[in-house]
């Protein structure tokens, strides 16, 4: 099992398509371990995006990231990583398959709704960054045993 940081960017929030991003992530069978809705500083925007800092598009993405309110979330699961990476479709929406979220709703690398972990290192990171470790909820699904195959 694997946890993953997803947040709904402000141009996702802005545009009411909270609903519609929490419903695919629910649909796929992932589960829910921590949700909260919050506005970024610019200090944990820094923090989070230390690995681009230096780019062209840094100061840009920093202040989309910290411009309004987001919704910051942990979904677990077997293979949650790559599994939510796919959800959200490539990083320019123009190369984002129709049926992702970035796909169906994006036009710009720079408005593209959603942020997920890319990797396990990065997750902990991430998640460690939004997260104090009792705001992770432990709990079972009656439906797991349908979702979650036991090797
Ligand atoms: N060329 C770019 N122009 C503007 N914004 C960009 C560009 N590349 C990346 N970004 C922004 O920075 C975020 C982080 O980039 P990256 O980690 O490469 O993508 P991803 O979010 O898919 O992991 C992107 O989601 C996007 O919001
Ligand atoms: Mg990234």
């Amino acid at each position: 099992m694997e946890r993953t940081l997803i947040i709904i960017k402000p141009d996702g929030v802005q545009r009411g398509l909270i609903g519609e991003i929490i419903a695919r992530f629910e649909r796929s069978g992932l589960r829910l371990a921590a949700m909260k809705f919050m506005q970024i500083t610019p200090a944990l925007a820094a923090r989070h995006y230390a690995v681009h800092e230096g780019k062209r598009f840094y100061e840009g993405l920093i202040q989309y990231i910290t411009s309004a309110p987001v919704v910051v979330m942990a979904w677990e699961g077997l293979n949650a990583i790559q599994l939510a990476r796919k959800l959200m479709g490539k990083t320019n929406p123009l190369d984002a398959d129709a049926g992702s979220i970035r796909g169906d709703f994006g036009v710009s690398i720079g408005r593209n709704l959603v942020h997920g972990s890319d990797g396990p290192e990065t997750a902990a990171f991430e998640l460690g960054l939004f997260f104090a470790p009792e705001e992770f909820v432990t709990w079972e699904r009656c439906t797991d045993a349908w979702i979650f195959e036991e090797n």
